[in-house]
């Protein structure tokens, strides 16, 4: 079989696939470089349950429910540290009405059964001393994790190949040019390319900094923020680095901007001050793969025999890397496919006179 992508999602295809005893090229000239290269590898079914994506919440909460068996099986596979951590995510209002409109969205994760528990200013600030004192209130979601993307692909590459699987670094620019029975389209924006599927990138720009002296930051939760209106989340590494984003544009460039710079890093710093201090390391863009409903395209391409779609993963590629694969994989090996896939598969966005999005 073909992967076409070596980003998580088609690492993980590779891996699981490989791992039956599947004879698996993954064919990618980058490998890694794509959305996952910018993501900050929030895990959160929970702070991205938002209003009118019932389905999607829920296939993120089962992937989540996944991730802790996943990543002990790839660090047993790899030896690799992911820099997975369970401290769980605060979400945060600076001004009032920064905290009213939170509040409106953790009642409606509240109401959908999620954990998010509200937080009095004291509890929040005796959780992350390290918070701006004028932030007005918040909340924990303690089921809201974190792993590494970038440390995630390198572990997914050495599994799936440890597992037989080959890394073919070549461009495929027709699925007919690919001598497979089957053939995984997981190329992310490159799907809409080469499949006809309608994703469309959606550009996020992304800063990453450092705290000085080697150590650790000041602070271990996940923050999402509100701050004066902008939305900005704060994700702190073991190993210094925190990752500042991000932007939702409807851009196909991967162009750094000062003002989207200005804009994150001054939310930032209204939430956390200290981060004032810290080296600015890198600033970078990348291209989510969006869909016309926000969620993921997963399943046979009608019309199309032996080909199969993992993309679209929009803002939740990271999270969603381990149901994806797992559902996948079963597909292809059992013929069987999960009832976890019907509300993703590609056949949503065909009418009888075909795709409307083309
Ligand atoms: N899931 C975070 C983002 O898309 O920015």
């Amino acid at each position: 079989m073909a992967v076409v992508g070596a980003g998580p999602v088609g690492l993980a295809i590779a891996w699981r696939c490989a791992a039956r005893g599947l004879r698996v090229v993954v064919h990618d000239p980058a490998p890694g470089s794509g959305a996952s290269w910018v993501a900050a590898g929030m895990l959160a079914p929970v702070a991205e349950a938002y209003f009118g994506e019932h389905e999607l919440t829920g296939l993120l909460t089962a992937s989540a429910a996944r991730w802790p068996a996943f990543a002990a099986e790839l660090t047993e596979a790899t030896g690799a540290d992911l820099g997975y951590r369970t401290d769980g995510t605060l979400l945060v209002g600076l001004t009032a009405d920064d905290l009213a409109e939170a509040r409106r969205l953790w009642a409606y994760q509240q109401g959908l059964g999620l954990p998010v528990t509200p937080l009095r200013p004291s509890e929040l600030r005796d959780r992350e001393p390290a918070l701006a004192t004028r932030v007005r209130g918040g909340a924990f979601a303690p089921t809201d994790h974190q792993v590494d993307p970038r440390r995630l692909v390198a572990a997914l590459r050495t599994a799936a190949v440890r597992a037989g699987a080959t890394l073919a670094p070549s461009a495929v620019d027709r699925l007919s040019d690919l001598d497979a029975g089957v053939t995984v389209v997981a190329a992310g924006c490159g799907a809409a390319a080469l499949a006809g599927l309608p994703v469309r990138p959606v550009k996020g720009q992304v800063v990453r900094l450092r705290a000085p002296g080697g150590v650790a930051p000041g602070f271990r939760h996940v923050i999402r923020g509100y701050a004066d209106g902008e939305h900005v989340y704060l994700v702190p590494r073991v190993d210094g680095e925190v990752v500042v984003g991000a932007t939702v544009e409807e851009r196909t460039d991967t162009t750094v901007t000062a003002e989207a710079v200005l804009r994150l890093l001054r939310a930032a710093v209204d939430l956390l001050p200290e981060l004032a201090g810290y080296d600015l390391v890198e600033t970078v863009a990348g291209l989510r793969p969006g869909t016309p409903d926000n969620a993921p395209i997963l399943g046979p391409l009608p019309g199309r025999p032996g080909v199969l779609a993992a993309t679209g993963h929009h803002r939740h590629g990271i999270v969603l890397t381990p149901v994806t694969a797992d559902l996948i994989a079963d597909l292809i090996t059992t013929g069987v496919a999960d009832p976890l896939l019907a509300p993703f598969t590609p056949d949503r966005f065909t009418t009888e006179e075909g795709n409307p999005w083309n």
